[in-house]
Formats: structure tokens, sequence, C-alpha cells
């Protein structure tokens, strides 16, 4: 298509005074919608739970199933369009949205995402570079993977997060207790990576096919669950190419409007691979906030209301800490004060109540004159607000670049 004609065909931008509808109300909808408010949008949501994080900001709050397609398609009916922070949504729930709103990003993409080994088998496919991964479907299929590929991982295909839904496997011999932890079902194996650190790339894409990417985010987990991210990655200038370009390949090649996360390891002897997407606003990408000249939220709102991609520069280092509800535990109450007496840290709370261990309540945010810095002060910072659980997490600061 020449360009004239691929102009013509892109669509109006959906303007401030619209409304935009979320399907899922957690932490990302409720900082999105925030974005969206503030760029004078309204916000209506959809969430199974009628005390979301998203409630007090939406002016519209439609509590049901996510697999309710009538409640889909009233929010859908009432907004201009639809978007979402979850991707455990089923895919006819997202076509019926698609028949009353721009549904963005499309059922295509979170089809293709929210199931973990298809998701795998098409990076595969589309040659994207992924590790030795295999598909099982019996005890008998797990032991023999594991016997081929030493220490490994076995992943159930859906509704996995933070870790959840893993069992690490070191020997054939655990197959059968980590088939049962797993509910025995099919499940993906994956080769234990010999990861030397991990990365993300956010891209953004708009609706006629323009991207941006932000510069890499250099993250760390503990037990599965992202422990802090920061923000510049501080790696090689041939890494942050060659992870920017898969990234944005792969947003193009899966089609997304919206944003697109792809959270990579880069291993031991240089070699980078795609751990997974997301088709949604990310955990890695909060110090975007701060950092950036764009926000991942407002960016998203930018995207699937047409308007143009925000510039991604990152203007000043910045670093988050998960804060779970661990640090409430036990009657503890965490010294907030004490947290906040760190130069440049600042902390987000989502309004959720019902601490609960391993539920994300919040993160702590600091920024710097450099990545180092930053991520030394927001450590700081988590270490002041629970100096009595930082055994949660592992906090150790490495030498970023080193
Ligand atoms: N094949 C692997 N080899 C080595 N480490 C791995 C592998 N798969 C996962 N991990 C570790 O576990 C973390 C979480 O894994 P993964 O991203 O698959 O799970 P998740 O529960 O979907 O996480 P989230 O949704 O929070 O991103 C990874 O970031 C990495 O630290
Ligand atoms: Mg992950």
């Amino acid at each position: 298509m020449n360009e004239s004609v691929k102009r013509a065909v892109v669509p109006m931008p959906i303007l401030p005074g619209a409304t935009i509808g979320f399907l899922g109300g957690g932490q990302l909808g409720r900082m999105t919608a925030l974005a969206a408010r503030s760029m004078g949008y309204d916000v209506h949501v959809l969430d199974p739970d009628p005390a979301c994080a998203t409630k007090p900001i939406a002016s519209r709050v439609i509590t049901a199933a996510y697999s309710d397609v009538n409640a889909a398609i009233d929010l859908a009916s009432h907004c201009d369009v639809v978007t979402l922070e979850i991707e455990q949504i089923h895919a006819d729930v997202l076509a019926a949205v698609a028949r009353h709103a721009p549904m963005r990003p499309g059922r295509d993409a979170v089809y293709i995402i929210q199931e973990r080994l298809r998701q795998k088998e098409w990076l595969k496919a589309n040659d994207f570079p992924v590790g030795a991964f295999a598909s099982v479907n019996s005890v008998q299929a797990l032991a023999g993977a594991v016997q081929s590929f030493g220490p490994s991982i076995a992943k159930s295909t859906h509704g996995g997060y933070d870790g959840r839904g893993q069992a690490r496997l070191s020997a054939a011999e655990q197959a059968n207790g980590a088939w049962h932890a797993l509910g025995g079902q099919t499940c993906i194996v994956e080769k234990l990576v010999d990861i030397d650190y991990e990365i993300s790339v956010l891209v953004a894409r708009g609706p006629a096919g323009e991207t941006v990417a932000y510069p890499p985010s250099r993250n760390h987990h503990t037990n599965g669950i992202l422990t802090w991210a920061v923000i510049p990655a501080v790696i090689d200038d041939a890494m942050c190419a060659r992870a920017t370009s898969v990234a944005t390949a792969i947003a193009q090649r899966i089609d997304i409007v919206g944003l697109l996360a792809v959270e990579c390891f880069v291993t031991r002897d240089g070699t980078l691979l795609v751990n997974e997407l997301a088709p949604r606003p990310h955990n890695t990408y909060h110090h975007s906030e701060r950092g950036c000249d764009t926000s991942q939220f407002e960016q998203l709102v930018r995207a699937v209301c047409g308007l143009p991609l925000g510039s991604t520069a990152v203007h000043t280092p910045s670093a988050i800490v998960n804060v779970l509800g661990d640090v409430w535990m036990h009657d503890v109450v965490p010294d907030i004060p004490r947290a906040l007496r760190v130069p440049g840290s600042r902390l987000h709370l989502y309004g959720k109540s019902g601490a609960r261990e391993g539920r994300k309540m919040g993160h702590l945010s600091a920024v710097g004159d450099s990545a180092q810095l930053a991520l030394s002060r927001v450590l700081e910072s988590y270490r002041a607000l629970s100096p009595n659980t930082v055994s949660t997490f592992d906090v150790h600061e490495p030498v970023l670049g080193a």
C-alpha cells in the first residue's frame, strides 16, 4: 500500500472527553486510568472484584467475570475504545467487545499471548530467539524432558504470574511431584537458562502501525517475583540494539495496538532469549513514570486513542522495588516516613485492602544521577520501609554494567 492510501485508512484519533473502557481494574488499570484522567478522558472499568484498585478512578464500575460476554458488551457500548490490563480474557469476549468499540490490543495478539505454550510456539515459528522448551502431557513426558534438558522449569500454560504455576526440577524423579503440583494437565517445560542478567523492552504501537520502543530495563526477580527494575539498563550498546530490534519486530509481527512488553534473558555466553510477552503495561516499566518523557501509562492511552506516541527517552535514571503484602504481615507496620526520607524516593500504593503474602500492594521508586544511584536509593528506601522483611526479596545491590 502506498503512503497516501495508508494514511487515508488511519482511524481518527479518539480525543480527550471520550471514554476509555478497561477490562481489568488492578494496579495496571488504576495507573493507566490515572494517566487517562489527567489527559481529560473518562474511565469505565470491568472487574470481578467490586473493590478493585481502579474503582476510585472510574466513573462506572461493572462487577462481572471476565468470561461474561454481556457485561463486556455493556462496557464496550458505553465506551469509545476498550483496552485491557490482563491477558486472561477469553477471545470470544474480546471479539464481542470489538463489535461495539475498537478493542486495543485486538483479539488475535491477545489470543497468542494468553497461553504460554501457544506463545512460545508462535515465537519459535516466527524465528524469534527462545530457549529450549517442550510441551508435555504426562508424568512420563515430563520426566523425559527433564532427562534431556537437565535442570528445568515446568510452567502451567494458563494463568501463571509472579512465579505461580511453576515448578523447578533438577532430576527426572521430581516429575511426579511437579506434575501434580501443576494440576496434572498439559504444561510447558523449559530448560533452565544460565542467566547472566534479565532485561525487558516495552514497545508501543499505534493503530496505524507506528512504533516506539523504550530503552531496555534491567530487572531482578526473587522466586519468580519481580523485585526491582532500573532504567537505563547499563548494558552494552550491541545488546541494547539487539533487544530493541527483536522487541520491535515482535510487536509488528503480532500486530499489537497498545503496549507490548518483551521479557528477555541474557545468558552468560551473551545470547538474548525471549522469555515471555505481555500485551499491556508491565511491572518492569513502572519507573517510566519517574524517569521517561512519557510514562508507560500515558503511552498506552496515546496508543489506543490514536494520538501521537510520546518520546520514550530517559530524562532521569530511575528504579523501582515492589512492595508486597509481606511487609504488613505479623502485625508489622511499615515505616513509610523513614522510607520517604531517602532522597529522590516516592511511594506508590495501589489502594488495595487485604495485604497477603506475595500480593503486590505497591512499589517504591527513586531517581538519581545514575542508574546505580537510583537503584541504591530505592533499595535503601525499601530496607527502611521494612527492616524485618528484607529476606522476602533478594535486595543485594549488583554493580550495574560490571
Ligand atoms: N527457563 C528459565 N530459566 C531460568 N530462569 C527462569 C526461566 N523461566 C523463568 N525463570 C525465572 O523466573 C522468572 C519468572 O518467570 P516467568 O516470567 O516465566 O513467570 P511469570 O510468573 O509469568 O512472571 P510474571 O508474570 O511475573 O512476569 C523469570 O523472570 C526468571 O527470573
Ligand atoms: Mg515474567
